[in-house]
């Protein structure tokens, strides 16, 4: 919304100080209200409308004096704007309210609704009267909002009054973590919480909250609950909970992992349902582990110019699978550089799901310059974290032989020397050895 008329800033400014006279802060969100267009039947085809919508938000009931106060900005049509009462506050968070001149605005959408009866098997015992209660004749929208940095999404049944504007907030469906990154083998809290209006009928009769798996359109039950019978639905599920007690207590309806594995990582979503009514929000899961890395043969041989030694760098159980490799040489004088990426193999897949790679390097003193020798290091970068593993090289006999060089080579000539004559020795010791038991046989 490029354009914000003075009257708007103003009637912002109002709302603001009638904000905070009632003592809670809650945005004005901008929204899309997104719709079917009419006279197209429905089905998944169907071509959408856009446009733009605005709710005030207030966690009591807004006041007619305070509507007629607040004056709708130019460019929204007024039959787009709402005055929300949301007693549990669920707008009200700061993820919603970003500071004043932020570029990024929290995402939101405002749906029509359609209350239905739930067919799945956890939530059907909700609507089992038969009966469609008078109730839900009335406006009804969901509304999805989406925190800055991912810090909040949430979805919100709204019910409004035939034709009029001020819907009021009856079930709230909401997460803190919309995006949760884990470490393989840690238990997993995907965080997601509900809230039913106290002063609405639907208060009290009966909810069912489902976990649902998704990744690259495969789809599968992770955990059902039907709240009316306090009952699990079977799934073939292991290793996920959520706490009962505090389903009921506060509306919890957290999913725990309890070892996060490779094949966790995908889209969860928690729904709610309370009789006719459906709410819910997805939670992503990124199971992220850094490779092992080890450098190969070890310890590295003596290097002698001239001569190439290749090298192999093996990463493993890693997730997910993009990884660069490289190498890097870090002389004695503590400097370094590269020694480029060598030539990379294509990923293996392990059974619990973690990738391996390896690259292969020739070492060649005289090309790459090696001098008398240093660190030879692969270095691993995967989702934004660097590695390496360091392997000592030495090179001997470089052109001009420093003192020590020359120490070593007459040492081991020296040791080389006393093993010719001590293995020249036993040879001819043990000989004459067997000589004398064949004396002794034939005698
Ligand atoms: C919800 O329950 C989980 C355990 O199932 C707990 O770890 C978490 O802290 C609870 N969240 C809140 C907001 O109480």
């Amino acid at each position: 919304m490029s354009e914000i008329s003075t009257i708007y800033k103003l009637s912002i400014v109002a709302f603001a100080l009638f904000c905070s006279a009632s003592g809670s802060v809650c945005p004005v969100l901008e929204c899309w209200f997104v719709q079917e267009k009419p006279g197209h039947g429905g089905g998944f085809s169907a071509p959408l409308s856009q446009e733009k919508s605005l709710l005030f938000i207030t966690t009591e009931a807004f006041s007619e004096d305070i509507i007629s106060k607040l004056q709708p900005p130019a460019d929204i049509s007024p039959s787009r704007i709402y005055y929300v009462t949301d007693a549990a506050g669920s707008f009200c968070s700061a993820a919603l309210n970003p500071p004043k001149g932020s570029v990024n605005k929290p995402k939101c959408e405002v749906n029509p609704f359609m209350p239905h009866a739930s067919m799945v098997r956890w939530a059907s015992a909700l609507t089992d009267s038969a009966q469609s209660p008078v109730y839900l004749q009335a406006d009804w929208f969901s509304v999805a909002a989406q925190g800055l940095d991912r810090q909040l999404t949430l979805s919100n049944i709204m019910r409004a009054p035939s034709a009029s504007k001020e819907p009021r907030v009856l079930l709230s469906v909401s997460s803190q973590t919309p995006a949760v990154r884990s470490r393989l083998g840690e238990p997993v809290l995907l965080d997601c919480g509900f809230w039913v209006d106290p002063s609405s009928p639907l208060h009290g009769s009966g909810f069912s909250i489902e976990w649902r798996y998704q990744f690259r359109g495969e789809g599968r039950l992770v955990l059902a609950h039907d709240g009316k019978n306090d009952r699990f639905a079977e799934t073939s599920e292991t290793g996920a909970d959520l706490d009962v007690p505090g389903l009921y207590e506060t509306g919890n309806a957290s999913l725990v992992l309890e070892e996060a594995q490779v094949r966790h990582s995908g889209t969860y979503i928690c729904s709610v349902y309370l009789p006719h009514l459906l709410a819910q929000v997805a939670v992503e899961l990124e199971i992220v582990e850094p490779p092992s890395l080890a450098v190969y043969p070890s310890p590295l041989p003596l290097l002698v110019p001239g001569q190439v030694l290749p090298v192999q760098c093996e990463a493993s159980g890693f997730a997910p699978h993009s990884l660069e490799l490289s190498w890097e040489f870090r002389a004695a004088d503590g400097t370094s550089r590269s020694l480029g990426q060598g030539s990379v193999t294509g990923h293996r897949q392990a059974s619990d799901g973690t990738f391996s790679q390896s690259s292969r390097l020739e070492l060649d003193s005289g090309k790459l310059g090696l001098g008398r020798g240093g660190d030879v290091v692969c270095v691993s970068k995967h989702e934004g974290e660097t590695r390496r593993a360091a392997a000592a090289l030495s090179v001997i006999g470089v052109s001009a032989p420093s003192i020590e060089d020359s120490m070593a080579m007459v040492a081991v000539a020296l040791v080389l020397y006393g093993m010719i004559k001590f293995l020249s020795w036993t040879f001819s010791s043990s000989d004459s050895s067997d000589a004398d038991l064949k004396d002794k046989k034939e005698k």
